[in-house]
């Protein structure tokens, strides 16, 4: 029997349908209520709002579980690699051998970028954040590949576009950053794997033969599941709005790009460096920080703690928080701020504040001080994010269209002026 929620208003009922997830998650759909009564609900960021229906990422906040396509993220950070995990979010099942193989070659076939780009890169000055001219480039190749205009011009149009995005974005992250450094880039390699192929082409000086340590790549790439999907996050939800205009895959993630930028979002795991190195410089006392985090005039915010979503622990800062530990004792790294970050977890993990208020380290906190070891730049800390989220967004944009869902559209509740009639400057 189909459950029903009653909404009573002024005495009047209506009766809601009620609709259950695969995990037993419970949403009151009121696509309807308005035809009904002249009445909406009200969400500001949808705190408690469903945009969809999705069964591509779950995540349980109170029991800190997170799962691509049913799949644990422990099981996967330890046991599988950044493309297959791509091919399960995109396709829904994990590869067989063949199809892997295929998708790897396909990608492969793929990471040179339109020659013409570097016009467009040479306009952004050395100063341009990364993440900007990343954007722009990732959006130029509507121009490069004007068929992709057309969304669902076919299947194997679509396959195309994908296998084009997983490709290039490596190319396009490296060549903002090689624009930042003022140096020229370098191609893409094919004859090694998606992570050292990026690393080589971030890193390497012209003329160079740079042979990227396999334990960095091997970190980059377990970093890069764990980033993968998230499923309504800000900029998946971007994405997914975006698109639902049916606008090309490029230009809704090109939107999605600019929406992980912000510090709220993925730009926290470059904000959480910004405060250890200023906790350091200023002398490294953490208990201080603490209190100033605790006292609300202090306009100061603990970087990299809590989540809108889970309500005791981040599974993915308990997996980099490891990874982290392994990374920087393989490569002999004693960096000063991880002393600080750790000072900054064991209190947040036992003070009565930061507990009442569940602000545990979340995915950003870690992740930053993975990067600084593997030694990307701050400013590119967010475009590595953006790299590991290109396959959640493929994902949920591909989900989004062959399920035909409406454009996104939501309503308001109007606040300003009444009606007024307009009058003469002379008179104002
Ligand atoms: C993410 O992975 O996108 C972040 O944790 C933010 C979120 O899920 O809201």
């Amino acid at each position: 029997m189909s459950r029903t929620a009653e909404l009573i208003i002024d005495g009047k009922s209506y009766k809601l349908p009620i609709i259950e997830g695969s995990e037993g998650e419970v949403a009151i759909e009121i696509g309807n209520l308005l035809e009904e009564v002249k009445v909406i609900t009200l969400d500001p960021g949808y705190k408690n709002t469903g945009a969809t229906k999705s069964a591509i990422t779950f995540l349980d906040g109170d029991h800190g579980i997170l799962r691509y396509r049913g799949y644990p993220i422990e099981q996967l950070a330890e046991k599988s690699s950044f493309i297959e995990v791509a091919y399960l979010l995109i396709f829904g099942e994990l590869p067989t051998q063949p199809q892997l193989d295929k998708f790897t070659h396909d990608i492969k076939t793929h990471t040179l970028v339109h020659e013409d780009t570097k016009k467009i890169l040479d306009g952004f000055p050395s100063t341009s954040h990364p993440m900007g001219v990343l954007a722009s480039l990732f959006c130029s190749q509507t121009a490069f590949y004007p068929e992709s205009l057309d969304p669902n011009r076919s299947a194997e149009g679509v396959y195309l576009s994908i296998v084009r995005s997983l490709a290039k974005m490596p190319t396009f992250a490296a060549w903002s950053y090689k624009n930042a450094v003022g140096h020229p880039v370098n191609y893409p390699d094919n004859s090694i794997d998606y992570c050292s192929r990026f690393l080589k082409m971030m890193f390497a000086l012209p003329a160079e033969d740079y042979n990227v340590d396999p334990v960095v790549a091997n970190a980059l790439d377990k970093l890069l599941i764990l980033h993968a999907d998230h499923e309504q996050n800000c900029s998946t939800s971007t994405v997914r709005i975006v698109g639902s205009s049916k606008a090309s895959i490029y230009s809704s993630i090109s939107a999605g790009i600019n929406a992980l930028w912000g510090p709220l979002h993925g730009g926290a795991n470059q904000e959480v460096i910004v405060m250890l190195e200023n906790i350091r410089k200023d002398g490294g006392d953490t208990e201080k920080w603490i209190n100033k985090a605790k006292d609300k005039n202090s306009g100061f915010r603990l970087m990299g703690f809590g989540h809108r979503v889970y309500k005791n622990f981040d599974p993915r800062a308990k997996i980099i928080k490891k990874a982290a530990d392994d990374v920087l004792t393989k490569l002999g790294v004693n960096d000063p701020v991880l002393e600080i970050a750790q000072k900054l977890e064991e209190a947040a993990l036992k003070d009565p504040y930061f507990v009442e208020r569940r602000l545990y380290p979340n995915v950003d906190f870690y992740s930053g001080i993975i990067y600084r070891a593997l030694g990307i730049p701050v400013d590119m800390f967010t475009v590595m994010f953006a790299i590991g989220r290109l396959p959640g967004w493929i994902a949920q944009w591909k989900e989004m269209r062959e399920n035909k869902e409406p454009i996104g559209r939501p309503r308001q509740i109007y606040t300003g002026h009444t009606t007024r009639d307009y009058t003469s400057i002379t008179k104002r």
